[in-house]
């Protein structure tokens, strides 16, 4: 069983995670998940704070010489930003730290802010911003690296980019190729496949910096090479599209989730959304018409490319505040405002992809099993040859 966790405050010290249950030998380079790490931080809308810090992931435990050992492996990400709040956030209190906090009393309208500060009874929402930001997901891209390095050993690969920012729509469909030819590239602006249509997404995040306001929209993760028979059909809870669906509107900013194209599907009928099946018989296998189902039917995956869209509500943190209430005097007043991003799609889609990283390797374990790569790899193969066989 593979499980993960994380820890930390976007202004602590560091970030944590760990992940257990990979078995040993998995390769793992420290360059690929720091470089995932860079991909998180990219794109055009982000605020200040990706400027000044350039996340590297230090593993801890459970990869020595460059493989994993099979134990719980422990990933520590510094904040370069913990420097200028050692006093605002000591672990142990400090004399006269009281006026050295930095406490957030005018809670922000679509964050933790109020219902947190309610829930953990607390007078100031610093406590509760701080682990509510998406910071967080800077441990679950780390791991997600991990989860990407046993996926690739068997040929599985894991890409997002952006289909819509406010109003704008990418209109057609995107080849694998593209989304491996925008994963290599050094400058990221939108994330989107066709240069015309993200010069157009451009234009909507350059009128939100100019008014003051934030813009939201949707990314698509694309899983290639996916072996069928991932997750069940046989009860709720291991039903790949449901887990899937879970991992990402775990996603802070998150409200939306698509498996394949189910909101045109919805639209239409019937005899226009089922994926005809084929046969080859030269090649000795099933095709299909087209993969609308987005490689999950019956909660298992089919062999096609996994398809798992999130749509991300428009950051809350305005430039110009929206109408709040001050938690200790109870008086309007406006809501607080520190350094933000404005827009966050790309970097969306890189979280998406290690959050359908993580459960597309928690299933793949669940089926081939094994403690060390080798024996995960013949569980794997022999699988493959029932396939073939078929
Ligand atoms: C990559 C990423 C970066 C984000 N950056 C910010 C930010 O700078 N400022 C902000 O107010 N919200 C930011 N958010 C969104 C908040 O984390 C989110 O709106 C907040 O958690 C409340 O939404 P929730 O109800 O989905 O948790 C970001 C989200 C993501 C995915």
């Amino acid at each position: 069983m593979l499980r993960f966790e994380t820890a930390g405050e976007s202004h602590g010290e560091c970030l944590v995670a760990t992940i257990t249950g990979l078995p040993a030998g998995v390769p793992i380079s420290l360059e690929a998940v720091n470089r995932e790490l860079w991909r998180r931080q990219q794109g055009y809308g982000r605020g200040g704070r990706m400027k000044i810090e350039t996340d590297r992931a230090e593993i801890v435990a459970g990869v020595r010489h460059s493989r994993t050992i099979g134990s719980p492996v422990a990933v520590l990400i510094r904040n370069k930003d913990w420097q200028n709040w050692t006093e605002a956030l000591p672990v142990e209190d400090i004399e006269g730290g009281e006026d050295k906090r930095k406490p957030v009393t005018r809670p922000r309208p679509g964050h933790a802010d109020l219902a947190g500060a309610l829930k953990y009874n607390f007078h100031d929402a610093r406590y509760i911003l701080e682990r509510a930001s998406a910071r967080e997901t800077t441990a679950r891209v780390a791991i997600g690296a991990l989860a990407k390095a046993l996926l690739g050993a068997f040929g599985i690969e894991v890409l997002s980019h952006v289909i819509a920012c406010g109003p704008v729509r990418l209109e057609r469909l995107a080849v694998w190729e593209e989304l491996a030819v925008l994963s290599r590239k050094e400058e990221v602006l939108l994330g989107c496949i066709d240069a015309e249509t993200e010069a157009r997404m451009k234009e909507v995040v350059d009128q939100a910096y100019r008014t003051g306001d934030t813009v939201g929209g949707v990314f698509e993760v694309v899983a290639h090479g996916v072996p069928p028979g991932l997750g069940s059909h046989i009860t709720w809870d291991s039903r790949l599209d449901g887990r899937l669906a879970q991992a990402i509107v775990s996603m802070q900013a998150v409200k939306g989730v698509e498996v394949g194209f189910a909101a045109e599907g919805a639209a239409r009928f019937g005899s226009e959304v089922q994926d005809t099946i084929h046969y080859d018989r030269d090649a000795h296998r099933f095709t299909r018409g087209a993969n609308r189902a987005g490689g999950l039917e019956g909660g298992m995956t089919n062999g096609q490319d996994v398809l798992v869209r999130g749509m991300l509500k428009p950051i809350s943190t305005l430039r110009r505040p929206l109408e709040s209430v001050d938690l200790v005097t109870r008086e309007p007043s406006l809501a607080a405002y520190e350094r933000s991003d404005v827009c966050v799609l790309p970097a969306a889609g890189v979280i998406g992809e290690a959050m359908v990283a993580l459960v597309l390797a928690q299933a793949f374990l669940e089926k081939f099993g094994g403690d060390s790569l080798e024996e995960t790899r013949r569980n794997y193969h022999g699988y493959m040859e029932q396939m073939k066989a078929y």
